[in-house]
């Protein structure tokens, strides 16, 4: 076997891999395995491109190669093991930029390698000239679009730069506009390519990136990650074809087909027009006011929590963003453990853009040993409130906020939400009445059957798990239990 047939038979395996990776990761159970097909496939394809360049480029070049490997995967160990669940989505973001700058210098590559030389000719063919050209045009343009959005969405993301969708006058014009200078530039590249063209689509792909993600703001901002990883698939798609590299070009289009998908899944699960949301908030207007508080809430104690809970025929937890930064997630496991031994219905509830990246709450409750069966989504379980005792909101804001369904002059209007109002109780655990991500203002506060229970999620369920503990009915175990599992 040449090395040649060694490296496609390399590549097919490695595009398999990755085809099996994706199927491993749409389920809990076996989304380590889709983790560790996804490794195996990234390792073989690493091996099997530096095998196939060693054979045309020097042994330095080789040994360049080799240095920024190591370098690349040492900072890649370094941050995966030390970020934070809830920074997730903005390493996602970096990492998608990154994807976007190396397509914008592949092309850049090829130009001034193929072209200036003026060997171009020979080795790509006279016929294939034209195609070349708009590769490297189209390869550029989503590279740099990429590359500037991903940007964008980090500095928002990190609350770096405010999540508020930039609102410049006639910003659809400015973006139709783009895209037909994009079209009238390519068609003049391929005509006549030249350095000055180059420099423009860059210019205008690298401004159109960052007003496409800087317009879309508050509840949209899920989308757009995914929005950017489905770019980022079609940008290393690009590159693929600019390098001749079929395994490029497969997993590419992977990436950006299954992130396009997820985009259009999470815009159903907000109630937005894909098509708007893509366009860099196409017709959503700014969010206007939404933060004044609007009546009276009502505070309970810890203890008066625990003896709500204790009386309680069923109890639906609706987790969010809070769980995650206070870590909750165990004693939140141990109150649910607790509660189903005195007999009584525990489930949750997980809305699909809770926290702050797909699936955030269902790896959190899944950590904590949550048993998957009492685990539901939004619409396997909005019907049941009104069946319900008491809801525990523990973090969660924009995901349990009536006014998505109520008032059409919210930020936020037309999101499903999860309507826990309907249920007899509502205790809402956080430590003030700051909004949630939309920074809109939540009337469920001010409902007679709401409660709020101030300070921090973990710290009030375990002083309900000390009440309950202390009540006569679990008394040592559950103490000791709830200290080793605070401590993890
Ligand atoms: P949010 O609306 O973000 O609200 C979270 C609430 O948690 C805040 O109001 C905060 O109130 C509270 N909190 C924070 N730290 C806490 C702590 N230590 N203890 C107790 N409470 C704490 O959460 P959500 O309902 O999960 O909604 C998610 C939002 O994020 C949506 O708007 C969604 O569009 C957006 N988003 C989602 C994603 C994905 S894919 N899931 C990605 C990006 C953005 P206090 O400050 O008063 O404590």
């Amino acid at each position: 076997m040449t090395s040649t047939t060694a490296s496609h038979a390399a590549d097919l395996v490695a595009a398999l891999l990755f085809i099996l990776s994706l199927a491993g990761l749409s389920q809990h159970r076996t989304s380590r395995a889709g983790v560790v097909y996804g490794i195996a496939g990234m390792a073989l394809a690493l091996i099997a491109t530096i095998v196939v360049a060693a054979q045309s480029i020097s042994a330095g070049a080789v040994a360049l190669i080799l240095v920024a490997t190591a370098v690349g995967a040492a900072i890649g160990l370094w941050r995966a093991r030390r970020v934070e669940m809830t920074q997730m989505p903005e390493l996602i973001a970096v990492l998608h930029s990154f994807v976007g700058l190396a397509a914008v210098l592949v092309g850049w590559n090829s130009y001034l390698e193929v072209e200036r030389h003026g060997d171009a000719q020979t080795r790509i063919g006279a016929d294939l000239l034209g195609i070349h050209h708009a590769e490297v045009f189209i390869g550029i343009f989503i590279g740099a679009v990429t590359f500037t959005g991903s940007i964008v969405a980090f500095l928002k993301l990190s609350a770096r730069i405010k999540s508020r969708p930039l609102m410049l006058p006639g910003k659809n014009a400015l973006n139709i506009g783009a895209l037909v200078a994009f079209v009238a530039l390519t068609v003049w590249f391929t005509i006549s390519p030249n350095l000055p063209l180059m420099i423009a689509v860059t210019a205008l792909a690298l401004a159109l990136g960052w007003h496409l993600v800087a317009s879309i703001g508050g509840g949209d901002m899920p989308v757009v990650v995914s929005m950017l990883n489905s770019y980022s698939g079609w940008a290393a798609a690009a590159a693929g074809f600019l390098l001749n590299n079929n395994l490029l070009i497969v997993t590419g289009a992977l990436v950006g087909s299954s992130g396009a998908y997820l985009s259009y899944i999470m815009c159903k699960a907000m109630n937005r027009s894909f098509l708007s949301v893509i366009a860099g908030g196409f017709g959503i207007e700014a969010p206007s006011g939404g933060q004044e508080e609007q009546g009276e809430h009502r505070e309970v104690r810890a203890a008066e929590a625990a003896e709500m809970l204790a009386q309680a025929r069923s109890v639906i937890i609706t987790p969010g963003y809070g769980m995650a930064v206070a870590q909750a997630q165990h004693p939140v496991a141990e109150l649910t453990r607790r509660l189903r031994e005195r007999g009584v219905e525990v489930r949750f509830g997980v809305h699909p853009v809770a926290g702050r990246l797909p699936g955030h709450m269902n790896v959190l409750l899944a950590e904590a040993k949550v048993p998957y069966d009492i685990v539901l989504e939004m619409d396997e379980i909005n019907d049941d409130f009104a069946d319900t005792s008491v809801v525990l909101v523990i973090g969660a804001n924009d995901t349990v906020n009536p006014a998505a369904m109520d008032d059409p002059s919210s930020p936020i209007a037309g999101m499903p939400v999860l309507r826990v109002w309907e249920s007899e109780q509502v205790i809402v655990f956080k430590r003030s009445m700051a909004s949630g991500y939309a920074g809109v203002q939540n009337p469920l506060f001010f409902r007679e059957n709401s409660a709020m229970l101030f300070g921090d999620a973990k710290q009030s369920v375990e002083a309900i798990l000390h009440t309950l503990g202390s009540d006569g009915h679990h008394g040592e175990s559950s103490t000791g239990r709830q200290t080793s599992l605070a401590g993890r």
